[in-house]
């Protein structure tokens, strides 16, 4: 997880800010962040997956996820909507907070939930 990259600027960058470690964004100050994520860990019996994960989403930004393959992306992204509750072997703890509630907290209405926080998967497509 460490190789991933996060940048919030995909349009306009300038050399400074195209990529954005985990930590920088962490202490950027992004106003009113839409998705907030807070020390998301992810494990099997066999090892980590994603490792104390903290980031700050923004309102309207189009964020790319960076990184081998591998690495955690998509493992992250099904951790936004809780598709690792499918997925026994997979032990998620920490926080993620989707418009301010914590949607990794057992009470949450998941349907509802997921309704709100869309996932396609990467598909060919032929034309
Ligand atoms: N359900 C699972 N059980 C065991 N290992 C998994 C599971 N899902 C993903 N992994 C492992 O976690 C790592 C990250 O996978 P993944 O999130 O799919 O990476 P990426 O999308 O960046 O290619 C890989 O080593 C993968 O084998
Ligand atoms: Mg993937």
């Amino acid at each position: 997880m460490n190789e991933l990259a996060f940048t919030n600027q995909p349009f306009n960058t300038t050399k400074e800010d195209t990529l954005v470690t985990n930590k920088q964004m962490e202490n950027k100050a992004v106003e009113k962040p839409i998705i907030k994520i807070r020390g998301l860990n992810v494990k099997t019996k066999e090892g980590e997956i994603l490792k104390n994960i903290n980031l700050d989403i923004p309102k309207n930004k189009i964020i790319v996820l960076l990184g081998p393959s591998g690495c955690g992306k998509t493992t992250l992204l099904k951790s936004l909507n809780r598709l690792t509750d499918l997925h026994k072997e997979l032990k998620v703890s920490g926080e993620v907070f989707i418009d301010g509630v914590d949607i990794l907290k057992a009470s949450q209405e998941l349907p509802v939930m997921r309704q709100k926080m869309g996932l396609f998967s990467a598909t060919d497509v032929n034309i």
